[in-house]
């Protein structure tokens, strides 16, 4: 989906064109270029902005002159022979300010594509307040040119329409949140950069201190704790556009350095929190995009696993896992029956409306897909003609399943003549992994998807992942209340269930959170299933522990993802489109060079020496 055109617009006529006006009579500016339009016809006005691209019809210049709000053709004519000469001087990205007069375009010359594209202006002054060379990128054309260019030109990047369009719509999406939580009485309370560790599974960014010689702060992965302890002071609802840092690998939709819209408040319950959430999300989809939502679905944890194998499932994809082990456990082909007797493991199905149709090459290409996640290969029927029983079935594992099991299984995933059925077996995470990713891609690749907004909530998560050796990892973070009692815990924490929920939306998981543990002796359960002893709970976490012994009321918020929000909401592809000035795959800002190395002294100063680099062969 394209960046709506007309946001520009939009935001220009809507409730900030009066905070414009005032901005710019104080400038040198009367108007924006895409503010003029026909009811300025015959009126003086003054532009400030950048030479878009300049045109020269024999004897008369045209000048496209662009800032923020959009463009304005100005024409110029030899008559004013300075102004002219001026004219005829400048190029593409000039700084110019330009006084004219406003005028309709005769009828066959009108741009529909401009916002003002129905009048022009006649140039009678033109001053050049800064040249420019030619830019490393055109902005009048379309240009192939790569993101490393972009990123390194990042403030040239940023004048193309769409890239402000999408940097307006971010700032629209803040001031919406902004006065919503404000008429529902959210405090916006700031918290602390240069922090300790807060655990929330991604790797610290930490800074080494000056003053306290081999001691580390840590930057926030999130404001967790002080949210917490700002419950425990009494401020009953908090938020902040919190800037968070996680040293983790990128993905399209992660960033090292990413905001958060944070929020937590005390006594109320999580269908509480998320109903405030919820309504929140809907205003501000109404507001920004007029886009409507009905109420959210609410979806456990465990059936999202089982039908959509992932636990932020899209809903917009009618496709889902359907389980067939119950079919496969006496069948003789090992692949199948292994795996259907045992617990761990998983057998699925998953249903292809009008599948049947794809070539060998883009089943064995999607075979190559699901490796990725572990797969050890797909198996697949092609129904072709269901009367014609096995005979009518194309695949290169019916001859091992007898007819009556093959049977059941497609009368339970729906099969009809035209479809096709992939199949996965192995462990359940890597059938989940593996089934719910192509489900993804073939969602896209197909067409499939049946509209364009699915937001739902998945709750009732696990507390922990077991990991391999047994140990247990908090499938959220370690202050999320579970759903039953201390020694209910303690005696099953592999099947507990946690107090918390995310909201998902189109597939992505836009905001998190749960009701916090507002006890301490349950904290310390909890830390102690985690492997967290006494000695390293007080060291690590003993403010806490402290402001649990003084009153803390019980409480509970969450948080969302505020680039992803602006990513989906605009429609980008990547995160990295909608940050002003992000980081490349491999974190580092390539504009101003970060991370950059430090002289001698500084390192000095903070106790630091460097291992030798092992030099390059
Ligand atoms: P969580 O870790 O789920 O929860 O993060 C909340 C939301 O932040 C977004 N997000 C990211 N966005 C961009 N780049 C990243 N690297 C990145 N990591 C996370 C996601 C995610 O849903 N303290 C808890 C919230 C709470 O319990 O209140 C927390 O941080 O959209
Ligand atoms: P094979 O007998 O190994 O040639 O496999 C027969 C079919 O089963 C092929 O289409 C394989 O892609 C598929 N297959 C093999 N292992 C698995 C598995 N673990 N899950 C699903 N399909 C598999």
């Amino acid at each position: 989906m394209a960046v709506p055109p007309d946001i520009a617009r939009r935001d220009a006529r809507g409730p900030t064109k009066s905070r414009l006006r005032e901005a710019i009579t104080i400038m040198m500016r009367s108007h924006y270029c895409g503010q003029l339009n026909e009811s300025l016809d015959g009126q003086e006005i003054t532009l400030c902005g950048w030479v878009h691209r300049r045109r020269d019809h024999g004897g008369v210049i045209f000048l496209d002159i662009r800032d923020r709000e959009g463009l304005a053709q100005v024409v110029f004519d030899p008559d004013r022979v300075e102004t002219f000469a001026t004219a005829d001087k400048v190029r593409s990205e000039y700084v110019v300010k330009i006084t004219g007069k406003v005028r309709l375009r005769p009828a066959g010359a009108v741009n529909p594509n401009m916002a003002s594209g129905a009048i022009e202006v006649l140039g009678y002054d033109l001053e050049v307040l800064s040249e420019a060379e030619t830019p490393p990128f055109p902005l009048n054309e379309y240009s192939d040119v790569g993101e490393e260019t972009r990123l390194r030109y990042r403030f040239i990047d940023l004048r193309r329409p769409e890239m402000a369009a999408k940097l307006k719509l971010r700032s629209s999406i803040t001031t919406s949140i902004r006065r919503y939580l404000d008429e529902n009485g959210f405090l916006d309370v700031e918290t602390p950069i240069l922090t300790r560790a807060t655990p929330e599974g991604a790797r610290d960014y930490l800074v080494p201190s000056r003053t306290h010689a081999g001691s580390f702060f840590a930057l926030p992965q999130s404001p967790q704790l002080f949210k917490q302890l700002l419950m425990v002071a009494g401020f009953d609802r908090y938020y902040q556009i919190a800037k968070c840092f996680r040293d983790e690998d990128l993905r399209a939709d992660r960033q090292p350095e990413f905001t958060q819209i944070d929020i937590e408040t005390s006594f109320l319950d999580e269908t509480e929190i998320m109903g405030i959430t919820e309504k929140m999300v809907r205003q501000l989809f109404k507001e920004v995009l007029n886009v409507e939502f009905g109420e959210f679905p609410h979806m456990t944890f465990e059936e999202a696993m089982r039908r959509y194998g992932s636990d932020k499932p899209d809903l917009r994809n009618p496709m889902e896992l359907v389980d067939v082990a119950d079919q496969l456990k006496d069948v003789e082909f090992k692949v199948f029956s292994g795996p259907a007797n045992d617990p761990k493991c998983r057998v699925a199905a998953l249903r292809v409306p009008g599948g049947a149709s794809m070539p060998r090459k883009q089943i064995d290409d999607y075979t190559k897909f699901v490796s990725i996640y572990g797969a050890r290969g797909l198996a697949y029927i092609k129904v072709n003609d269901r009367a014609s029983g096995v005979e009518g079935l194309q695949s290169p594992i019916v001859k091992n399943i007898p007819l009556e099991n093959l049977n059941v299984i497609l009368d339970r995933v729906g099969a009809v003549d035209g479809d096709i059925v992939f199949f996965g077996a192995d462990k359940a995470k890597i059938v989940c992994e593996a089934l719910g990713a192509l489900r993804i891609k073939l969602g896209t690749d197909l067409d499939l998807l049946t509209c364009e907004w699915a937001p739902m909530w998945v709750v009732d998560f696990p507390m922990f992942e077991e990991n391999e050796d047994g140990s247990f990892t908090a499938l959220h973070h370690p202050f999320t209340a579970p759903k039953c009692t201390p020694d209910e815990l303690q005696a099953n924490p592999a099947t507990a269930l946690s107090r918390a929920y995310d909201m998902v939306l189109n597939g992505t998981e836009l905001g998190g959170g749960s009701i916090r543990i507002h006890r301490k002796e349950m904290q310390q359960a909890v830390f102690r299933l985690l492997g967290i002893e006494a000695a390293e709970q007080e060291e690590k976490f003993g403010f806490l522990l402290d402001a649990l012994k003084f009153g803390a009321p019980p409480h509970g918020g969450l948080a969302f993802g505020l680039d992803r929000l602006v990513m989906l909401m605009t429609g980008a592809q990547s995160i990295r489109e909608v940050i002003a000035f992000p980081k490349t795959q491999s974190a580092a800002c390539v504009m101003t060079q970060a991370p950059g190395e430090v002289d001698n002294k500084a390192l000095r100063e903070l106790h630091i020496r460097l291992r030798e680099q092992p030099k390059a062969e």
